[in-house]
């Protein structure tokens, strides 16, 4: 069971005699499973057709039976769910929708027994325009008197100003994200008590640590000067913001680090910083700031060996651990991407990489992008940017657990996803669900080398096991194979991957 004590008399320990440092087991999360819950759509214990804790609670033993080691719960807290959550009005319970806080303490006995692992998300670069700070006298928020008219020129991150006129105050709001999201002002110390008060609260409750929002943006550039135009199009990564980035941010991971060391079990800060460039996402991983940031640069390739393994190198190259990601609440997902076979391919690709993974669910039922029509959709961004932009919806379909789909769902689950279920896949050897679990199973540790292979093809080693996988149009020999992602005898088919020894 995981240990949640609180460890306190730390000056105490400095008058004791020194003793030699005891061997230290590694960090848990170094080589972390971690399931990705969107809260919404994992399960739902009540028949609304919206996921909630007690779901959750409910299906712990699915999650130990496929052998992940931890889950990250995207926002559960008091919000009008503008951006489902991401728009956070009360920091420390829980919405009413998703249960109570007495569920939520269930739910971290219930996963602690299981030696399941729990991180939440944390939002801390905006909150929502209900929270009592908005509604009250807004000094923790970055505003500008409307006399001097817009401030800069800076964009939202899903289109139009990143400005909104409140006309009864007479002041402009910051929002990078939808106006019912204002920014906070992270050069405001109040905002840095808060928010480490909010981790105190959680810590206390036992969570084993924290994903955080938008890490890269809390601080805003102080002088609030322009940004460079022309503005690119594809907005997902913040490469092209110079609002953002700051150094002032990385105090506030020091001491978040310094917050959580506080506390006994390894507690993890996982970083949300998105961009391109592995080497800007390095010095959020110095020894004093967070442990893990998702490496979204396999996120924003194509199914493509070189770029795959130019992707892969450079991640290893600048970043101390690289956190791997295919898929999460926010993309395509990967059997659309890249097509269905593929995807079988991709799961054996990212479980023989060194490091954590995360896995986001429904990406172990094979799911696929759900084409939902326009006036189902929900997503802040499809609204937005009037449709350009079609938004996140389809990926967050509430994933399929019986053959009998639910009467109620937040959004429609397609017919065909009854064959795609939990019950439907297990046991049977063939399904995306078995081939995650062997593959969690099977899954190899120690180091990293890149073997010869064929053109379109990629081989690389971990200790005990080989990846191959399979890119070309060619079919390949293998031999000696443990786990396949298809049917393989003595050849590896286009589009394929094995495990071989
Ligand atoms: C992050 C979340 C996304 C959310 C945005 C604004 O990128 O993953 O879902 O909309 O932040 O909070």
């Amino acid at each position: 069971m995981a240990s949640v004590r609180r460890l306190d008399g730390a000056r105490q320990r400095a008058e004791e005699p020194a003793l030699p440092a005891p061997e230290r087991e590694p960090e848990w999360w170094r080589d972390a499973v971690f399931y990705e819950v969107y809260v919404r759509s994992f399960a739902d214990s009540d028949g609304d057709g919206i996921g909630d804790l007690p779901g959750i609670t409910s299906k712990l033993d699915y999650l130990v039976g496929l052998g992940i080691d931890a889950i990250w719960l995207t926002p559960f807290y008091p919000s009008p769910g503008h951006d489902h959550g991401y728009d956070v009005a009360d920091y420390v319970d829980v919405d009413p929708l998703f249960g109570t806080l007495a569920d939520f303490d269930d739910l971290i006995a219930a996963a602690h027994e299981r030696d399941v692992r729990v991180i939440v998300d944390i939002v801390p670069n905006h909150t929502s325009s209900e929270h009592e700070w908005f509604k009250g006298d807004r000094s923790r928020y970055v505003t500008r008197p409307a006399e001097n008219g817009l401030p800069n020129n800076w964009p939202s991150n899903w289109g139009g100003p990143a400005w909104t006129l409140d006309e009864e105050r007479g002041e402009y709001y910051l929002h990078l994200f939808a106006p019912e999201q204002p920014d906070l002002d992270w050069h405001n110390e109040q905002v840095r008590d808060d928010f480490e008060e909010i981790l105190r609260f959680w810590l206390d409750r036992g969570v084993d640590g924290f994903r955080i929002d938008v890490s890269h943006g809390l601080v805003k550039q102080k002088d609030l000067r322009d940004e460079p135009e022309p503005f690119p199009l594809l907005r997902f990564s913040s490469d092209w913001r110079t609002a953002i980035d700051q150094p002032e941010v990385h105090d506030v991971y020091r001491d978040w680090h310094r917050i959580a060391g506080e506390y006994d079990g390894d507690r993890v800060l996982v970083g949300e910083v998105v961009f391109s460039d592995q080497t800007r996402v390095a010095p959020y991983l110095r020894p004093d700031e967070l442990q893990l940031a998702f490496n979204f640069s396999l996120v924003f390739q194509d199914w493509n060996a070189e770029a795959i393994r130019r992707s892969i190198d450079e991640s290893l190259a600048a970043l101390p651990i690289v956190t791997w990601v295919f898929e999460n609440h926010d993309v395509t997902r990967i059997v659309t991407r890249f097509g269905p076979r593929e995807a079988r391919a991709a799961a054996l690709l990212v479980l023989a990489l060194p490091g954590p993974v995360f896995v986001y669910q429904g990406q172990e039922l094979g799911l696929e992008e759900v084409d939902l029509p326009d006036e189902v959709r929900q997503d802040p961004v499809f609204a937005q940017t009037r449709g350009e932009r079609k938004g996140r919806d389809g990926c967050r379909v509430p994933i399929p657990w019986a053959r009998t789909l639910p009467e109620r769902s937040w959004l429609p689950q397609p017919a065909d996803w009854s064959a795609r279920s939990v019950e439907a896949q297990t046991g049977d050897p063939g399904s995306m669900l078995e081939l995650y679990r062997r593959a969690i199973e099977l899954r190899p540790g120690g180091g990293f080398a890149w073997r010869d292979s064929a053109p379109g093809v990629l081989a690389f080693e971990r200790d005990e096991l080989t990846c191959v996988v399979n890119f070309s149009a060619d079919a390949v020999p293998v031999e000696h194979v443990v786990l396949a992602s298809d049917d393989v005898t003595g050849v590896l088919p286009p589009n394929t991957a094995a495990w071989v020894r």
